[in-house]
């Protein structure tokens, strides 16, 4: 199989060189039998360069740049975590992601006014992947944002055509928190491609995610 990945900056940045090891282990052992593909977000560095930024007065086209950057900056160090497996440089577009001679290849953001979670969903178009996993920081889609409403209940599966919906009512700006850009929405909807949305702090939902079995939500046409 092509698998795509989205792999939230919060899981990699800032864990210790044994983690992003065990990381790099979970997808080698992916890469033996499939193609796989991991954009990798900004976390803890984009959101504190961006703040500072806006702070200083920086536009939020430049915000983003910033935002971009740091996906870059993470990407490079899961590429140090795998070593030979994966290209030394990082693609600057999606034909070179694409075109890689490589099992496993590692990009961060490309264009401003999105996010990694977009740019996975477009390369998932582009190569044709038979699964998109976005594994981020929460555990899966929910009724409502968990933190703020106890009531918030975890869907188990979920349209297209609801993430689109879900998606709209959160904010746009750079460095926002929000389980998935409007962006991503609509591709995955627009490309129906099957997507899996979980927990990437737990490393066997990388396996779990791909193959089945997770507990996240799984987005997919009715
Ligand atoms: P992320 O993809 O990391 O966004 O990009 P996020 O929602 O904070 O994801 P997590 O928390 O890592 O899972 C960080 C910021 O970089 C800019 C945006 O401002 C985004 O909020 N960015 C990223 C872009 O403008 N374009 C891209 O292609 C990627």
């Amino acid at each position: 199989m092509k698998l795509v990945y989205s792999l939230g900056g919060s899981i990699l940045a800032g864990k210790d060189p044994q983690s992003l090891q065990i990381y790099a282990k979970a997808l080698n052992e992916l890469a033996e039998t499939h193609r796989i593909f991991v954009v990798v977000g900004g976390g803890r560095i984009a959101r504190e360069y961006i703040e500072k930024a806006r702070a200083l007065g920086a536009s939020e086209i430049f915000c983003d740049q910033i935002g971009i950057g740091a996906t870059r900056l993470n990407a490079l160090l899961l590429v140090a975590a795998l070593g030979e497996a994966a290209p030394q440089d990082i693609p600057a577009s999606y034909s070179e992601a694409a075109q890689s001679p490589y099992r496993i290849v590692v990009m961060g953001g490309l264009a401003p006014g999105q996010t990694t979670d977009a740019v996975s969903a477009l390369l998932a178009e582009r190569v044709g992947a038979d699964r998109l996993i976005i594994a981020t920081s929460v555990d899966g889609i929910y009724t409502a944002d968990p933190e703020k409403d106890p009531s918030a209940q975890k869907l188990k599966t979920m349209t297209p055509h609801a993430l689109v919906r879900l998606a709209m009512e959160t904010e746009m700006k750079a460095g926002s928190r929000s389980p998935i850009d409007p962006l991503a929405a609509k591709i995955i909807e627009r490309s129906g491609i099957p997507t899996a949305v979980v927990l990437g702090s737990k490393i066997e939902n990388l396996r779990l995610g791909a193959l089945g079995g997770h507990s996240g939500t799984e987005i997919r046409p009715e």
